[in-house]
């Protein structure tokens, strides 16, 4: 159980069949939710059902009963969960809060939004009787909603993907909604639809400040090709979202091809702002060779920004709860140098692992490591005179099962490349460039017997001052004892 070929062992998987996208985040009750869009049916998208697994610490999973099964109105799509600790529905009965879904209900051609709730912390649930609560304006795509209470307005706002905007809807009670602006058209990117919305107000590092944040997945449409996520900075007054900057800026969250849809946690203890991302892409999601389920999460992320000189940059770094997993198995090396002719080789590391490397001064043009190096491997670089890095998985392993998978992925950095933290799983890598400044996330499907990591430098020589391999355990060990 949980050990097959590919099953991510420190990453969120169903048990089995289909997943995309997270939904319905929300912490309640000393546990976080994870609903998620899930066909039980098979291993390829389908009648889409919202799945439920539920943890105390965002790594160790517990898996619940299907939350909510499609219906007459039809089957359900993304969407969002909220405590409604004011009873502004008047939906409580009992003692305990109600939680409130709020997601799309998808018939061909007709979309809308509709609402289900629960007395009993998201075990089951209930239906609302008067669905849907926003009737379809006669809009093609107009789906994903996701709600928060806004203190000063003192209402609920709802954002709403509406193919090449986003539209914000009021209400004080979660049953009637008021249409009060849109924002989008114009503006960042538009090579597909706009899906997976998400407003928040994101601190500033190093600073008191705040700024307001709408997250905007889209597909097609990323730098790399497929599904990706941009962002917009700016402020919220309630009603409207003012962006800071000009129509033609793009931000993009993650370079990588495999973070889609990431949206983030309501509620959480600490207060900060953490998403997690479906890791996979539309190009290929269907055909990854997986089984008996298919798809995974990415490391839930704290999300900051960071001021820099063309305005504030998004900030990813994965929860710190991660760091239970880290075992005594280290590797751990200071002042190494590598160059062409010395590269540097970690063997007997892995499968599962964090790697966090500190640079000292790189001459080099180019340096990199190679993971699960052997007779394949995919290749992390850092080409210094470009302003630029990449994920190569052309040589990953497995491949060939679609022809977009095998791809050379490429993000900018800011100014020079200082850490490199990232995390392998079984078929997964994460890279997080300067703590989180710059992300790639791909999916890696590596032969079982390529295990060696491998530091190179081309073109001069780079030193480090550190240089480190923390091998991790797996999150599944207590299921498996069941
Ligand atoms: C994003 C998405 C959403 C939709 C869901 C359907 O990946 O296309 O827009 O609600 O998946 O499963």
């Amino acid at each position: 159980m949980y050990n097959e070929r590919y099953r991510p062992q420190f990453h969120f998987s169903p048990k089995e069949n289909w997943m995309n996208d997270p939904n319905g985040l929300v912490y309640f009750k000393g546990e976080y939710h994870l609903f998620y869009q899930y066909h039980p049916d098979g291993t390829k998208w389908g009648p889409m059902h919202w799945g439920h697994a539920v943890s105390k610490d965002l790594i160790h999973w517990d898996h619940l009963p299907i939350a909510l099964f499609p219906d007459e109105l039809g089957t359900i799509f993304s969407g969002c969960a909220v405590v409604d600790y004011g009873n502004t529905s008047g939906l409580k009965d009992g003692d305990e809060d109600v939680m409130v879904a709020i997601f799309t209900q998808h018939e061909e051609g007709n979309q809308k939004q509709s609402i289900a709730y629960s007395h009993d912390r998201g075990r089951t649930w209930t239906k609302y009787h008067n669905n849907p609560v926003i009737a379809n304006p006669g809009l093609k795509d107009i789906r994903d909603p996701k709600v928060f209470w806004h203190e000063d307005a003192n209402k609920w706002i709802m954002s709403l993907a509406c193919g090449n905007h986003i539209r914000f809807y009021g209400s004080s009670n979660l049953l009637e909604w008021e249409h009060m602006s849109s924002f989008g058209e114009g503006y960042g990117a538009h090579g597909g639809v706009w899906e997976c919305p998400d407003l928040i107000e994101v601190p500033v590092k190093g600073s008191e400040e705040k700024k307001w944040v709408l997250i905007v997945s889209i597909n097609p449409g990323a730098p790399n090709g497929g599904s990706g996520m941009q962002y917009f900075v700016g402020e919220f007054n309630g009603k409207s979202f003012l962006p800071d900057e000009s129509p033609e800026t793009t931000h993009w969250a993650d370079y990588g091809r495999d973070f889609y849809a990431a949206v983030s946690w309501l509620d959480t203890p600490t207060q900060e702002q953490i998403w997690i991302g479906w890791m996979s892409n539309w190009q290929y999601a269907n055909e990854v060779p997986t089984h008996p389920w298919r798809s995974a999460m990415s490391i839930p992320r704290v999300v900051t920004l960071m001021k820099t000189e063309n305005g504030y940059n998004l900030v990813q770094t994965p929860v710190k709860e991660i760091e239970q997993l880290r075992t005594r198995k280290t590797i751990e090396e200071h002042d190494v140098i590598t160059h062409k002719e010395k590269p540097l080789k970690l063997s007997g590391v892995g499968p599962l692992l964090e790697m966090d490397i500190e640079v000292k001064e790189a001459q080099a043009d180019t340096w990199g490591i190679h993971v699960r190096h052997g007779e394949s491997q995919t290749t992390i670089a850092f080409h210094l005179k470009k302003g630029q890095w990449s994920i190569d998985r052309t040589q990953s392993g497995e491949v060939d099962f679609s022809t977009e998978f095998p791809s050379k992925d490429i993000a900018p950095f800011e100014k020079e490349v200082n850490k490199v933290q990232f995390y392998l799983d079984t078929s997964s890598l994460e890279v997080f460039l300067n703590d989180g400044e710059s992300v790639i996330t791909e999916l890696i499907f590596p032969s079982q017997e390529d295990v060696e990591m491998e530091l190179f430098a081309r073109n001069g020589e780079v030193a480090f001052d550190r240089v480190k391999v923390t091998n991790l355990k797996g999150i599944w060990e207590k299921e498996r004892e069941l």
